[in-house]
């Protein structure tokens, strides 16, 4: 389909999107290291028992499954399991990472990241090259969603807690910079317990504006203090007052709110035929509900995954009612920047400092309302070779040079844009819309 026909067609598909919905997330450590290796004290045998887990992710159709440990039994859990979407396996022991995830929704920028700390003090972390994965999931039209697994370090010898502390800040320290702006879900293996003083779980929520699930839901919002008392859960639990080290954290969007609104310990529901445990961790199973704003909305985006991620999201919500004032392009044989100043004076800037500057100063009630993007390739990977911009009035501002590859995007009726979010480095890889009410 011609690239334009494609714009046109998703235009029109905005005005039926879905702006709420629910859905659920669970966690499992699903035991998979080959049974010499670790026995994980589970009766029965592993490729039977995996066998059925893979049958119950399908028969309960949970919309996003994250596994640790899926090693020597990864074949079984994908032919009994039937999610659309999954990740390929890294591979079995000492090769692979364990991490992988089955899901309902699909998603782009897979990528499998090693920990930078590791201990072989306790329990062999060293091993196999444990560490996080993210991938950005689209729930719907609108709404992606960051989502990382991980697997951090095990063991409580002094190198072990500090290998796992320096594991939660690694992936918190990833949030910042990959995920700025966005709506995102942690949850895996972490190891950690509140009640374990090095530990540090509640670092999500200083550092990212997350909320731990559990704590929210279980514990009236008040994480057991460090140091104190663990309160231990049996496999599977009846309760969900004791803690485990598989949690789930989450955050919204200015764009997105986001709420849990049920979290289970769900063991009980998978179980052998004989009612014996499938894996020595209980999974975590929460359900969701989210809603769009209707000030601040997401649009498409146009371009390729290089660079790094940015986004005017958060800045936008914080400047509450601002209008672009100005809109500066860069550009030559391609888009090297775009910037905007918003009517509070702020600057938000993107890409870098080649190519020759022209700007467009916007009337008063003037708004921003369509781009045309075309993409091309640059060291085989895809950029933006010229935007066209196209006001309220008529007006145009424009950079680089046309290709024949390219997409109109506007803002859908009673919107404006006002400001972008992407992928950038010295040039712009790709650009994508925010729009605010006009
Ligand atoms: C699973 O749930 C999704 C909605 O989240 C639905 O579209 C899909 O048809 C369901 N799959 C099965 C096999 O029931
Ligand atoms: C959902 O969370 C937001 C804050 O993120 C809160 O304002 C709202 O009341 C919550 N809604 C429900 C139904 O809990």
């Amino acid at each position: 389909m011609a690239p334009l026909l494609a714009g046109l067609l998703c235009l029109a598909s905005l005005a039926t999107a879905q702006t709420s919905g629910t859905f659920n997330a669970m966690t499992m450590n699903v035991a998979g290291l080959p049974p010499i290796l670790n026995g994980n004290d589970i009766p029965g045998d592993k490729t039977t028992n995996t066998a059925r887990i893979g049958q119950l992710f399908s028969e309960y159709n949970i919309s996003i499954i994250h596994v640790q440990e899926d090693f020597n039994f990864h074949a079984t859990l994908y032919a009994n399991d039937d999610h659309p979407f999954r990740t390929p396996t890294s591979g079995g022991v000492p090769f692979g990472s364990g991490l992988n995830t089955l899901s309902n929704f699909d998603w782009t920028d897979f990528k499998r990241i090693k920990w930078n700390v590791c201990s072989n003090f306790d329990s062999a972390d060293c091993l196999t090259p444990k560490g996080f994965t993210f991938m950005r999931m689209t729930v719907a039209p609108g709404f992606t969603l960051d989502a990382y697994n991980l697997h951090a370090d095990a063991g409580t010898s002094a190198a072990d807690l500090k290998a796992r502390a320096a594991n939660i800040k690694q992936v918190s320290d990833y949030i910042k910079t990959y995920s700025a702006g966005n709506a995102v879900l942690v949850f895996g293996d972490s190891n950690t317990r509140y009640t374990r003083a090095d530990d540090n779980p509640g670092l999500f929520a200083a550092e990212n504006g997350m909320k731990d699930v559990w704590v929210e839901l279980a514990k009236g919002g008040v994480p057991p203090a460090p140091g104190s008392e663990t309160l231990g859960c049996s496999n599977p639990s009846t309760t969900t007052d004791c803690e485990i080290v598989d949690k789930m954290w989450y955050r919204g969007s200015p764009a997105i709110t986001l709420n849990a609104t049920r979290f289970q310990y769900a063991g009980n529901q998978f179980l052998q035929v004989d009612g014996n445990i499938l894996t020595d961790h209980d999974p975590v199973l929460v359900d969701f509900e989210w809603s769009m704003d209707t000030k601040l909305s997401v649009g498409e985006s146009f371009g390729g995954v290089d660079g790094t991620w940015f986004n005017d999201l958060d800045a936008l919500a914080a400047a509450s009612s601002a209008k672009i004032s100005t809109l500066t392009l860069r550009g030559a044989d391609r888009v090297d920047a775009i910037s905007t100043t918003l009517s509070t004076g702020e600057v938000l800037s993107h890409g870098g400092t080649g190519g020759t500057a022209t700007t467009l100063t916007l009337n008063s009630g003037e708004t921003l309302q369509s781009a045309v993007l075309c993409r091309g390739s640059k060291n085989n990977k895809p950029r933006i070779f010229s935007a066209t911009f196209t006001t309220s009035a008529g007006r145009t501002l424009t950079a680089g040079k046309a290709t024949s590859d390219c997409a109109t995007i506007s803002a859908p009726s009673g919107y404006a844009i006002a400001g972008f979010y992407g992928h950038d480095g010295d040039e712009i890889d790709k650009l994508g819309f925010i729009y605010s009410r006009v």
